[in-house]
């Protein structure tokens, strides 16, 4: 597979197969991706165990472990740390961590050592004008095929949106279930784009009076998809 060089750096994009590898966790060995085929997967890394920003950033993800699950999203981290720095910080944070209401927070999805910085420099995650010996927190979305859709990345003194993850996996989902595109700052339960006749051939049938659209201008239009019918599909709820 072809991929970008810079600084000798491969950057997997959007649109390409996860690169795969092997790795050791702290729930054990993975085969990425190949074991998550079915599931969608968050790969993000962090610049290392141990400091403030990474801690508030774990307890957050950990807290949001079961709500990324049921949209059918397993979460899987990394930083250039050994495993047994891995496990001795997880066991602090959820000994000694008490972190806007959140506490006894356990980690349970894996978090890769990468001490060659193998993984790290497969994706991209080293990125030399920030930080040369830690991985930048960067986040890989996958889905179920093993193909990349979103890549996040974020520099070392600047901790994730959280909430934006998840709208990220639920737009994502969602947009491919109903084949629509979504508009700025897209909710669940907000207006769609159905794109228009001729990128796929879509808005054109769909103004044929069976479904209900607002056209702002003929490359723009939109319906309405209410957020309990877009939960249900994502979330696969009764
Ligand atoms: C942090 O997580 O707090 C952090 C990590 C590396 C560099 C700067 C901040």
């Amino acid at each position: 597979m072809e991929t970008l060089q810079q600084n000798n750096v491969a950057m997997p994009r959007i649109g390409e197969k996860a690169p795969s590898f092997k790795a050791v966790t702290t729930q054990g060995e993975i085969n990425f991706p190949e074991q998550y085929a079915g599931s969608w997967v968050i790969l993000f890394s962090h610049p290392a165990d141990f400091t403030p920003v990474c801690t508030s950033e774990f307890m957050t993800f950990a807290s949001m472990e079961q709500q990324f699950a049921d949209a059918n999203c397993k979460l899987v981290g990394l930083s250039v740390d050994g495993l047994y720095s891995h496990i001795a910080w997880l066991r602090t944070i959820k000994e000694k961590i008490e972190y806007k209401g959140m506490k006894n927070v356990e980690v349970k999805f894996p978090l890769i050592e990468d001490i060659t910085m193998e993984v790290a420099k497969k994706y991209g995650m080293i990125q030399p004008g920030e930080s040369s010996t830690k991985a930048v927190r960067a986040v890989f979305f996958v889905d179920p095929k093993g193909v990349i859709r979103t890549i996040l990345y974020y520099p070392l003194s600047l901790g994730r949106n959280f909430d934006e993850l998840y709208r990220v996996i639920i737009a994502l989902q969602a947009a491919d279930a109903f084949s629509v595109a979504m508009p700025a700052d897209w909710r669940p339960g907000d207006d769609v784009i159905v794109p228009p006749a001729g990128s796929c051939g879509v808005a054109k049938d769909r103004m044929d009076g069976k479904e209900e659209m607002k056209c702002y201008d003929w490359f723009f239009c939109t319906k309405k998809i209410d957020k309990e019918t877009v939960m249900k599909t994502v979330l696969k709820k009764k």
